[in-house]
């Protein structure tokens, strides 16, 4: 009797800790596979890799390429974030819409914006701002950079309601002092601001975009740490003429915003400056971690890995009650 009393008891118990595991594991997999596949299968990543890399070279755009204006683009949707109140980043893509398209700091990124609609178009499921952030990660890979980290999972905005005030971006034409507070509010240090800025390797300024005009280094096209080395190796003189304020070289081949002369006039900028121009291998390891965080700067982009712990813990306590069972 005592016996068949302490059998049905453990059996009830096993039952109920059972149907409990069987609930706890079947939840875990009914909620989270299906909502992980589904993101998974919504956009090809790979494929929007591929169709950004096929559009890069342009004979009829500057020196051929669209990568630095991408590059541009990147940086301008991430660079308004501002940690004291985390506001900004490259959540959001607010740059489609006024007033952050016709802000100073932002003219003929159109070209950037207007060379990606296709892509968009392609693969729909993407948003704009991961694909501006892929955009720039793409960019910096094909013209010879570091392979940066990029993770999705970044969401529009319907209208431009949202965009943070205009000022955020830095002034070509001031200093070091100038760079901290814009750089600092982004939540970067000395060390970081020089690895960002060498991406002044790339491009060149417009008079029709900022008024200066030409590229700060002779391989516009091609990441490396050529900034540092030219900054470094010239001696500059201020350049005579009727735009803004420009340091060039005796070749009068290349320009320096009064900007890019902090890099080697601000003698904690400096320090990482002949540190780069030395080490090119060390320059794209801090790069690619800085560039990776500029564009995750707001972005809550781990929450969509939120299914995967639940499916971990749903499938720990079954074992758990199983065992126990
Ligand atoms: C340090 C503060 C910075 C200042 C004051 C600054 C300023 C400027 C200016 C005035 C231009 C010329 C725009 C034009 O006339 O078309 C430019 C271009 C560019 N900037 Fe910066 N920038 C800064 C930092 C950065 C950073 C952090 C990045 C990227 C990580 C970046 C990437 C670029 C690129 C790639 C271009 C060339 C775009 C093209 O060729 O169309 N800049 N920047």
């Amino acid at each position: 009797m005592l016996f068949r009393c302490f059998s049905t008891a453990r059996f009830i118990q096993f039952k109920t800790s059972s149907a409990l595991s069987i609930f706890a594991i079947s939840a875990g997999v009914a909620l989270g596979t299906p909502y992980l596949l589904a993101e998974e299968a919504k956009v090809n990543y790979d494929a929007v890799r591929k169709d950004i890399a096929g559009i890069l070279d342009q004979d009829d755009h500057d020196d051929g390429s669209l990568g630095p204006i991408l590059v541009r683009l990147a940086w301008h949707t991430s660079g308004t974030y501002d940690k004291h109140d985390n506001t900004g980043g490259s959540n959001g893509a607010t740059m489609r819409f006024e007033p952050e398209c016709k802000w100073d700091a932002n003219a003929g990124l159109s070209i950037a914006r207007n060379s990606l609609e296709k892509i968009k178009a392609k693969h729909p499921g993407i948003s704009y701002s991961d694909l501006w952030t892929l955009g720039g990660v793409v960019a910096i890979k094909e013209m010879g950079g570091p392979e940066i980290d990029w993770r999705p999972g970044r969401e529009d905005e319907l209208d431009g309601k949202n965009t943070v005030p205009d000022g955020r971006l830095p002034d070509g034409d001031k200093g070091s002092a100038h760079l901290r507070t814009i750089f600092y509010k982004m939540g970067f240090n000395d060390q970081e601001i020089v690895a960002l800025t060498g991406a002044h390797a790339l491009g060149r300024c417009h008079p029709g975009n900022s008024g200066w005009d030409g590229p700060w280094t002779r391989a516009p096209t091609t990441f490396s740490n050529e900034l540092y080395r030219e900054l470094l190796e010239n001696t500059w003189h201020m350049k005579k003429w009727n735009g803004p304020p420009t340091f060039t070289d005796p070749t009068e081949e290349i320009i320096m915003l009064p900007a890019d002369m902090a890099l080697i006039n601000d003698k904690d900028f400096r320090k990482w400056t002949e540190i780069y121009a030395k080490d090119e291998a060390r320059f794209f390891k801090d790069f690619a971690a800085a560039f990776q965080k500029l564009e995750e700067l707001g972005c809550n982009l781990d929450k969509d890995d939120s299914f995967t712990p639940f499916i971990a813990l749903s499938a720990l306590v079954g074992l758990a009650l199983y065992k126990g069972a």
